[in-house]
């Protein structure tokens, strides 16, 4: 997603048809929160808001990507993102002698249409390109957007209902799916760790907390220790609670390959950083950023940032290699992103035989066109913003091969 500098103080009002969207979620909700006794963990309210069945955020009908939705992607805001992937994707398939790739949660298909058309021009097309796509509205419109740009690719992409059988061999792609992945939310109290619930109020749904619990202490206790500080009282954040087996089938089919995961986040150390006391979730409404999970349930997507280096730890547990983690700059720049702006650099224009005032005009088109390119490259790039608070990071299973993607800058060693 991109970052707006700034909280709106007013989000626009839901039209009618959204705001019964969202009462029909709310009644369900109150229901589930009914049902266990009066309050529920926020990552079950999470996984609800934005993944129950026809009526979660990813489940239901809003529009989410692109200018008339509620936030941007990095392959939404240029194809030259998916072009570098694209270049990344050669580099392995070839050092496998071919295979196949899978996209999980494919958003509106431009990542994937944008990388099969630049692996089309490399010659190096995979077997077959796999959708794993949880929202029966969004397989739709994947498939209208490989339709209606690359319809010669159509018959190479298939849409899963689950994982792959064993046997996987290829590489397995992930931009902005890990921040989707719901989280536990905790506060540090004078009496240890105790996870935020949600619960129903007369005002409506509201934050409770929860009772000490084994596995919160564990999991805090795990993250201090690494750290080697302690939390301090009032500090609030998250941790996803299934990571490792979340990571797991999706590793598990992998018999050769690679998955590459692009994110915003950080390494451990800087994601509990004491500065970043209020943890790091993040809702997306209608290109409005602001930090309340509890509002709009059902239009708005739920965020939180990615801590890399827990993800290091279920990739060692389940037996996958770090191959490389770097910030998405460097991750661009190494996979040729320079050199494909360069390529658009227009033509001089031709300058008369023996020196003396330039014989033609640059044409005004291509310069637009490149000036267009750059503007893009700077958005992908900058620092401060998707440049670097965005990170790739590659978990490899019986590949041994130097990762061009990493070759700019690897960063392991902040993990
Ligand atoms: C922020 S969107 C990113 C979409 C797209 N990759 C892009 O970059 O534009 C998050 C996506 O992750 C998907 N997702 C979340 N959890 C998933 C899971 N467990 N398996 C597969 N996809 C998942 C959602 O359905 C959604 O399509």
């Amino acid at each position: 997603m991109t970052i707006p500098s700034a909280s709106p103080d007013v989000l626009p009002a839901p039209d009618p048809a959204a705001a019964a969207h969202s009462a029909r979620l709310l009644d369900h909700l109150r229901v589930e929160i009914a049902n266990a006794g009066g309050a529920i963990s926020f990552a079950r309210f999470m996984e609800l808001a934005l993944y129950a069945p026809g009526l979660g955020y990813y489940r239901a009908g809003a529009r989410k990507f692109g200018p008339g939705g509620d936030f941007v992607t990095a392959p939404e805001l240029s194809p030259l993102f998916s072009r570098c992937l694209a270049r990344q994707c050669r580099e392995i398939l070839q050092a496998l002698g071919g295979g196949e790739i899978l996209e999980l949660g494919a958003g509106s298909g431009v990542m994937a249409t944008d990388l099969l058309l630049e692996l089309g021009a490399l010659d190096a097309l995979p077997e077959r390109y796999a959708i794993l796509e949880l929202s029966g509205e969004l397989r739709q419109r994947q498939r209208q957007t490989l339709a209606d740009r690359a319809p010669e690719l159509l018959e190479r992409v298939v849409w899963l209902d689950a994982l792959p059988q064993s046997g996987f061999r290829g590489i397995v792609l992930g931009n902005e799916v890990l921040d989707a992945l719901p989280v536990e939310r905790f506060r540090m109290t004078t009496h240890g760790p105790r996870r935020l619930m949600v619960t129903w109020t007369e005002a409506g749904l509201a934050w409770a907390e929860g009772e000490e619990d084994p596995a919160v202490t564990a999991a805090i206790t795990r993250i201090e220790t690494e750290l080697g500080w302690r939390l301090p009282e009032g500090y609030t954040s998250e941790y996803v609670p299934h990571l490792t087996d979340w990571l797991r089938a999706i590793a598990e089919p992998l018999a050769a390959g690679a998955l590459l995961l692009v994110d915003y986040g950080y390494p451990r150390r800087d994601y509990y950083h004491p500065e970043r006391a209020m943890g790091t979730l993040l809702c997306h409404y209608r290109h409005r950023v602001h930090d309340d999970p509890l509002i709009l349930p059902g239009l708005q997507d739920i965020t939180a940032s990615v801590d890399f280096t827990a993800v290091v730890d279920a990739a060692l547990t389940i037996g996958l290699e770090v191959a490389g983690y770097t910030r998405q700059n460097y991750f661009l720049f190494g996979c040729g992103l320079m050199e494909l702006l360069a390529d658009q650099i227009p033509p001089n224009p031709p300058f008369p035989k023996g020196g003396g005032e330039a014989g033609g005009i640059l044409n005004p088109a291509d310069a637009v066109h490149y000036l267009e390119q750059a503007r893009q490259v700077k958005l992908l790039t900058l620092p401060g913003e998707m440049g670097d608070r965005f990170q790739a990071i590659a978990l490899n299973r019986n590949l041994d091969i130097p990762l061009r993607g990493f070759a700019f800058r690897d960063e392991r060693s902040r993990l």
